[in-house]
């Protein structure tokens, strides 16, 4: 079985209100790995389901991400867009990696804790056991790179200290090297999509407010009035990065700015350093229309008006994932020792 070089995988999680934070932070660094890597992106049910889920939402969900990956422009025919639960190599390797995994690395991820809260007695075992499947769906293809944003960065050494440990403890019968340690790519600065409430606040799917995120599915008049509305002070925008400092509000619409327009936040700034936010806001969101919205266009044609393309692709997706994905569970049983 011969070793990927070059190998992308990640994933993104259909719980719905997809945003600018889904997009800017991973969905368009997707996009950019096409040329130089082989990519397998993953809409990741069995990781949604870890918190309750409508399942008819569910399958909404799934849809929209899936039209999200192809809308931002990742190509499903040179790689691979499927979604996770048609693939049951990823529990069943899942498995056998629970037995490999230790109870005090898992205590260890800070994800669990804020996300299980307060009442840790009543999060679900899935909750808890995230990372390891995560681990399953990097490891079952071999991927050797993983486009990740901060706050799955600890899930990912988990994921290289898991396979790490399969290949000692299995080298005995062959395992020694037989997974590759993922190395992580870590996304550009800029990349952290604050509230537009609340920019000391991560943008979030969960946010009580709909004025907090602008979603993949706001219309052109929707975007400009959230970004009109946006938390900001007083003063006009600084001549410097530094007069960023203590300005959240300020530094998220700058961040997001120069995310668009692909340009670093200094470059913003000497354009638009000295000036209102009466005069910033609409050129942001003059920029966010006109980069979004082709995105968000077609994501709705696909979701009214072409389910039948979203669903086939994701099948067809799913059997060029397998063809990867079982050979090597099929060596790992072999490892293991499974008859
Ligand atoms: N945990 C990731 C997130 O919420 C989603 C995910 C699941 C993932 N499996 C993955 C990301 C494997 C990278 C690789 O963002």
């Amino acid at each position: 079985m011969n070793k990927p070089q070059n190998r992308v995988f990640s994933g993104v999680q259909p719980t719905g209100n997809l945003h600018l934070g889904n997009y800017l932070g991973a969905i368009r660094n997707f996009v950019g790995l096409q040329d130089t890597h082989e990519c397998i992106y993953c809409v990741v049910d069995l990781h949604a389901i870890t918190a309750w889920q409508d399942p008819k939402e569910l399958a909404a969900n799934t849809r929209e991400v899936a039209a999200a990956y192809i809308a931002a422009g990742i190509d499903p025919e040179k790689h691979i867009i499927f979604n996770q639960s048609k693939v049951s190599a990823h529990a069943e390797l899942a498995w056998i990696l629970n037995c490999v995994a230790r109870v005090g690395w898992l205590s260890r991820m800070t994800q669990f804790k804020d996300k299980a809260g307060k009442d840790r007695e009543a999060a679900s075992v899935g909750l808890y056991d995230y990372p390891v499947l995560m681990a399953a769906d990097i490891l079952v293809y071999r991927a050797t790179h993983v486009p990740v944003g901060e706050d799955q960065k600890q899930h990912l050494e988990l994921s290289r200290d898991i396979a790490q440990k399969f290949n000692n403890d299995f080298a005995v019968n062959g395992g020694a090297d037989f997974f590759p340690l993922p190395e992580p790519l870590i996304m550009g600065p800029a990349t952290r999509v604050m509230s537009l409430r609340d920019g000391t606040k991560k943008m979030s799917k969960s946010d009580p407010s709909n004025w907090s995120r602008i979603t993949l599915k706001d219309t052109a008049d929707d975007i400009a009035a959230k970004i009109r509305k946006a938390q900001t002070d007083p003063d006009p925008l600084p001549e410097t990065v530094e007069g960023l400092e203590g300005r959240a509000g300020a530094d998220n619409l700058v961040g997001i700015y120069a995310a668009l327009a692909g340009i670093a936040k200094a470059e913003v700034l000497k354009e638009f350093g000295g000036k209102q936010f009466g005069v910033f806001k609409p050129a942001l969101a003059e920029l966010a229309v006109a980069r979004l919205s082709p995105i968000t266009g077609e994501m709705k044609r696909m979701m009214e008006n072409d389910q039948g393309y979203i669903d086939a692709t994701l099948e067809k997706g799913a059997e060029r994932a397998r063809a990867i994905a079982d050979p090597v569970y099929k060596r790992v049983r072999e490892i293991v020792g499974f008859i």
